[in-house]
């Protein structure tokens, strides 16, 4: 199957995601292809995996979980039952269904986009930032001031580390459970920036 292009994409996108979330997707494409400009990273596949991270944000429970399955993914602890994060697996498994994504590195971006992993490959990181900053729904002031800091030393890993203090301390504000991975990506992005 031969993989969709960017105008195919964006077409099936605006058909089936909310207006919030396709705008939302064109900033993280933008914000992805600016952060790997600056940390030298490939442009063109950034903005690519950037563009399609939450393809599978309007599906029902349901067939995300079919779709988890049918592609073999393994789910992590407390991702079965929030459909805030299994969007994440299940749009690798729709990428390669429906758009013919077979870039291992985009995949697994799109896969690890929401929790993220202690070892990130550097397409990882782009699209794990570019999610949390991009312009169009999370403020284009913070996203100026967020991608200055990009190309300091351990820019990518420093933004990185801000948005797991960030979770954690709201976890921790509503009482709710923290996974012992999102600890222990924390504590190695910690020890990463601090060397
Ligand atoms: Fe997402
Ligand atoms: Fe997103």
């Amino acid at each position: 199957m031969k993989t969709a292009c960017i105008e195919e994409i964006k077409d099936w996108l605006r058909e089936n995601l909310t207006a919030e979330k396709y705008v939302h997707s064109l900033g993280t494409a933008e914000a992805a292809r600016e952060i790997a400009k600056i940390c030298g990273g490939d442009i063109e596949k950034a903005y690519f995996a950037g563009l399609i991270h939450d393809c599978a944000k309007s599906l029902p429970l349901d067939e995300m979980l079919l779709l988890i399955k049918e592609f073999g993914i393994e789910l992590e602890c407390g991702e079965e039952n929030n459909v805030k994060i299994l969007h994440a697996p299940a749009g690798a498994a729709l990428a390669a269904k429906i758009f013919g994504v077979d870039d291992e590195e985009v995949l697994s971006a799109i896969r690890w986009h929401t929790l993220g992993q202690v070892e990130m490959s550097q397409l990882e990181k782009i699209i794990f930032l570019a999610d949390k900053i991009e312009p169009e729904t999370r403020g284009r002031e913070c996203y100026l001031n967020r991608i200055k800091t990009v190309s300091e030393p351990c820019g990518l890993e420093r933004n990185i580390l801000d948005c797991y203090s960030y979770t954690i301390k709201s976890l921790v504000d509503r009482k709710l459970v923290i996974c012992q991975k999102t600890i222990e990506i924390y504590n190695h992005l910690l020890k990463k920036c601090t060397i």
